[in-house]
């Protein structure tokens, strides 16, 4: 802060008063000039650091979703793989036993196979539930296609997806955010509302983003969510407000008890969101 010199008040009486009252006058002119300046400084340095944070924070992000892709890959290259030669190699010696007539171990290696059959399913369906390729190589609407049908066929919840994108890119940022906000909202649903079913809405507004994720569930008491918030025991809710604000976006969620949920997400697209980029 530039210090200021603090104007002192006209004397009572001597010299031309006039004079004295326009000394006055430039000397509080000259300090709200310079309070001013300061005040912008200030202003530029806070503008400053919140791009860097927003900046780091995206790198931040970034990186979890390299290592999830990274898990992901493994998970199905790796564990995947093996469970799938696994369950080859015990497919081929029940064949055998079948030939050999032996019913006990017939019986037995069944099962074997079963259980490594169901292993190699649930190793997959988490390999693409930490980062599903179908993101990178086919976009949201199939990721979202997935992840509704997924979820749908392990929980019994039914789940639409109206989506207008028509199969659409947008950048890959955008697809991962869109795709994890409504990841979340599903996993409360399920955890939370006791619901027949569930709607994803994915909207396109002149150059803005809506996502809706609605349940004909329990509801809830927002207020509650509210504190919950505050005193940091809600983290998904939060997360998905932090994802949505590092991207200039804002979450909105409606709730009331007996009444369903409805979260949705405003996204404001720039050209470049709106699009893949042009080498990838
Ligand atoms: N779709 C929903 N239906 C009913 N209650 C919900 C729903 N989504 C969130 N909630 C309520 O909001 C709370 C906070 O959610 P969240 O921040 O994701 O934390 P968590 O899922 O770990 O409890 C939940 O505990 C639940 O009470
Ligand atoms: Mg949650």
């Amino acid at each position: 802060m530039t210090p200021v010199p603090e104007p002192s008040p006209p004397p009572i009486s001597g010299g031309t008063r006039e004079t004295e009252a326009d000394d006055f006058r430039r000397a509080v002119l000259q300090q709200v000039e310079a309070l001013t300046a300061d005040n912008q400084r200030l202003l530029q340095s806070v503008v400053r650091s919140e791009r860097r944070f927003r900046t780091l924070a995206k790198s931040v992000w970034h990186v979890q979703e390299e290592e999830r892709r990274r898990l992901a890959r493994e998970l199905h290259d790796g564990i995947g793989q093996t469970l799938t030669a696994l369950a080859n190699q015990v497919q081929r010696i029940l064949d055998d036993a079948r030939g050999a007539g032996n019913l006990g171990l017939e019986h037995r290696l069944g099962d074997a196979l079963d259980l490594t059959r169901s292993a190699l399913h649930d190793t997959r369906e988490l390999s693409r539930l930490l980062r599903p390729t179908l993101l990178d190589d086919l976009g949201l609407d199939a990721a979202l296609n997935w992840l509704a049908r997924t979820l749908s066929e392990r929980t019994g919840l039914d789940i639409e997806l109206q989506s207008a994108l028509d199969e659409r890119r947008l950048h890959p940022d955008v697809e991962t955010l869109v795709f994890r906000i409504t990841q979340e909202a599903l996993t409360n649903v399920i955890r939370h509302a006791c619901a027949q079913s569930a709607r994803i809405v994915l909207a396109l507004k002149t150059s803005a983003l809506v996502l809706r994720i609605e349940d004909d569930g329990s509801g809830f008491d927002t207020a509650l969510l509210t504190a919950a918030e505050r005193s940091g025991t809600s983290s998904g809710v939060r997360g998905m407000r932090d994802r949505a604000e590092l991207f200039g976006g804002s979450i909105e969620l409606r709730s009331a008890p007996g009444r369903g949920t409805v979260v949705q997400l405003t996204l404001v697209l720039d050209a470049s969101d709106a699009s893949p980029p042009i080498n990838g």
